[in-house]
């Protein structure tokens, strides 16, 4: 028995930035399987290698660790219904997906930034997981972002650096600053705001954000940007970011309000309640989608399943 913890450890390891994958493969009886994993890494180019970790846990355990062909798909960003899907829905997986078969008669996942079709090469078991390696029969590959995966969260990278990309004008940098249960939030006079600062200097605007956090006695660690839209008059830019943090010193501004509490409270305009409703939504289902557009237009990027 290891004497770590192991929720911190897998904390830790979730801290490794990576894409997502489906790796699928068929069963004796021609029945497809797959799963989602991030575990997937490139080995080798000659001959060309790839692995990736199948946990003992998986009903699909033992074809993936017997099998002669397996296939990885590397989803693209968009694709986090297919991820969500292939981590846990019990019913058909690939009745939810569109698929078509590999050289080996495996699935793939379509629309997918790059497939590759593998003959198992060898398997090691590792713990509680196996090391599967696979040699690369064929591959596809297309110039499209993928999807990111850190700290239990998807993320879209192209997409957050486009909606952040330069504007003129005052922009509101904001965090949205989960405690637990709760969020910290900001009093103002018209209502509460997420803890927030304004600034004309774009390039200076996160650590500007991070002064005022510390400054207002929150410790935070700000995550993916959740939401990024013009004023309607377009005077105004806002960026707000997801963080988890504490309240490290009071501060009479600072008010701790649990998630499931945002609705009955006061916010200082209808695009911050808007966005907080949608953040206490989000919570639950641990799926946080990038919304850009206006107060009054726009839409969430990152289509999420509901479980
Ligand atoms: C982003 C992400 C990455 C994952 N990576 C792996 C992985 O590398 N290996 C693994 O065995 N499970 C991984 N999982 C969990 C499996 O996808 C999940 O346990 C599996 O789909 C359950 O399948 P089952 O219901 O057939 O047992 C991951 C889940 C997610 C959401």
């Amino acid at each position: 028995m290891s004497a770590l913890d192991p929720r911190a450890l897998r904390h830790a390891f979730g801290a490794y930035m990576t894409g997502v994958t489906i790796v699928t493969a068929r069963r004796n009886d021609g029945t497809p399987v797959g799963f989602t994993a991030n575990s997937f890494t490139s080995v080798s180019l000659d001959p060309p290698l790839l692995l990736v970790c199948p946990g003992q846990f998986l009903s699909s355990y033992q074809t993936f660790t017997t099998c002669t062909h397996f296939a990885v798909s590397v989803l693209a960003e968009g694709q986090e219904d297919i991820a969500t899907v292939f981590a846990g829905s019990k019913a058909d997986r690939f009745a939810q997906v569109i698929c078509s078969d590999d050289l080996h008669g495996v699935p793939l996942i379509r629309d997918a930034v790059a497939q590759f079709s593998c003959t198992s090469h060898s398997c090691v078991e590792a713990g509680d997981h196996s090391m599967l390696l696979g040699r690369v029969e064929a591959f596809t590959h297309h110039e499209a972002p993928g999807l990111g995966y850190v700290s239990g969260r998807f993320f879209s990278l192209s997409t957050e650096r486009a909606a952040l990309d330069h504007v003129d004008g005052l922009t509101i940098a904001g965090a949205i600053v989960q405690d637990g249960d709760a969020v910290l939030l900001q009093r103002t006079a018209t209502g509460l705001a997420p803890l927030h600062c304004a600034h004309q200097d774009r390039g200076a605007l996160l650590t500007h954000l991070r002064d005022t956090l510390n400054a207002m006695g929150v410790q935070a660690s700000l995550g993916q940007a959740y939401s990024v839209f013009d004023d309607a008059k377009g005077r105004k830019h806002h960026s707000y970011f997801l963080a988890t943090g504490t309240q490290a010193r009071p501060n009479a501004d600072v008010v701790a309000v649990p998630i499931g509490e945002l609705s009955a409270q006061t916010f200082a305009s209808p695009a911050l309640r808007t966005m907080m409703l949608r953040f206490a939504d989000d919570a639950r289902s641990r799926h946080f989608g990038l919304y850009f557009g206006d107060t009054e237009h726009g839409g969430v990027h990152a289509p999420t399943d509901r479980r």
